[in-house]
């Protein structure tokens, strides 16, 4: 059973990842229409790794007797001027998400919810490989800077770049 701490805990994790989703589904979509096909297959893909995450926690919550509520969304951004400033702040977000992670890893040990912080170490798992993934990319963006070409290249070149989970989410 969750303590009603860890239970609100998550279901504002749940928000979370569900915003992310909603974040990255706004970057496809302005990427789409710049027409950078490999950036937006990767936007929409990262997009639906995020619903992933949300649904995980979903039945998490509700497999151990609490409720997972599904709440209202921020709007994310329509437009992101440029893809270095898209792609900071796609690294930006995945910072915050990596301490919110931490701070709900912190509230299962002082509830001593042991399942919990068992069941949150995927997510441990998976936003060190999120960060990285941005990192780099970021790095990359910032050598090609604002040069067509360059860019023409990096977008063929995300196309290889997936976004994976580091464990299987159902196991
Ligand atoms: Fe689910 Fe990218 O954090």
């Amino acid at each position: 059973m969750l303590s009603k701490e860890i239970e609100k805990a998550l279901n504002s994790q749940i928000t979370i990842e569900a915003e992310s989703s909603q974040v990255y589904l706004a970057m496809a979509s302005w990427a789409e229409t710049q027409g950078f096909e490999g950036v937006a297959a990767f936007m929409y893909a990262h997009s639906d790794e995020e619903r992933m995450h949300m649904l995980k926690l979903v039945k998490f919550v509700n497999e151990r007797g609490g409720h997972a509520k599904i709440a209202t969304l921020k709007a994310p951004p329509i437009s992101f001027g440029s893809f270095k400033e898209m792609f900071q702040t796609l690294f930006d977000h995945e910072v915050m998400v990596s301490a919110s992670i931490n701070e709900l890893v912190h509230i299962s040990l002082q509830e001593r919810d042991y399942a919990t912080h068992n069941f949150l170490q995927w997510y441990v798992a998976e936003q060190i490989e999120e960060e990285a993934l941005a990192r780099t990319i970021l790095d990359k963006i910032n050598l090609i800077g604002d040069d067509k070409g360059g860019l023409y290249l990096f977008d063929n070149d995300v196309k290889l770049l997936t976004v994976t989970s580091s464990v299987d989410p159902n196991a």
